[in-house]
């Protein structure tokens, strides 16, 4: 089997359906973040604070060049993986792209916590809603890349694995 590469904003259920669509899959769950933070030995808001958003960019373009190179895994992006196209290029070799979305509400419930997601904190002004609607429509684009989309607002975990998992077998992608 190819790979399965999750693409989307951040709070859109990458990880958490990842590891859910592995699990149903019969295939190992590769979240590029947890790989980026193990190499590190630190979390990722750790890496922009000590080292700044460029050096975490180049240890993500690592992250890719070693998932890609494999097969048959579940790939969580995280959400800023699709800025760089030779990131793209290189999941789209060997991978189905599929992109979870979300409404602006959804992803700023989701993603309430300061200190956990240093880009949107950084475009945080105060008012946190306006800043995932502006992050979000800067990179709307980007995500269009995909074979296929989820919205995830109104689904639960599993039914986004459920949609995910039906498009992979109708695609030829995934047989059993
Ligand atoms: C980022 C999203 C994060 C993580 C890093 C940068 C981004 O992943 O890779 O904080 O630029 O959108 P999630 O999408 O899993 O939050």
């Amino acid at each position: 089997m190819k790979n399965v590469v999750l693409i989307g904003f951040m709070g859109t259920g990458k990880t958490s359906v990842g590891r859910l669509l592995a699990g149903r899959l019969g295939c190992a769950f590769h979240d590029l973040d947890r790989k980026i933070e193990e190499a590190c030995g630190i979390s990722i808001p750790q890496i922009f604070a000590q080292y700044g958003e460029p050096y975490f960019r180049a240890r993500e373009k690592e992250a890719v060049r070693a998932a890609a190179a494999r097969s048959g895994l579940v790939i969580a992006t995280g959400g800023g993986t699709v800025k760089d196209a030779a990131n793209v290029a290189l999941l789209k070799e060997n991978g189905a792209i599929i992109c979870l979305t979300a409404s602006v509400d959804v992803v700023l419930a989701r993603t309430a916590h300061v200190g956990d997601r240093p880009v949107l904190d950084a475009k945080d002004a105060g008012d946190r809603r306006q800043a995932v609607a502006d992050l979000m429509a800067e990179r709307r684009e980007l995500y269009d890349v995909a074979d296929y989309s989820v919205d995830t607002s109104d689904l639960s975990p599993l039914q986004v694995v459920d949609d995910i998992a039906g498009y992979l077998k109708r695609e030829g992608v995934f047989r059993a």
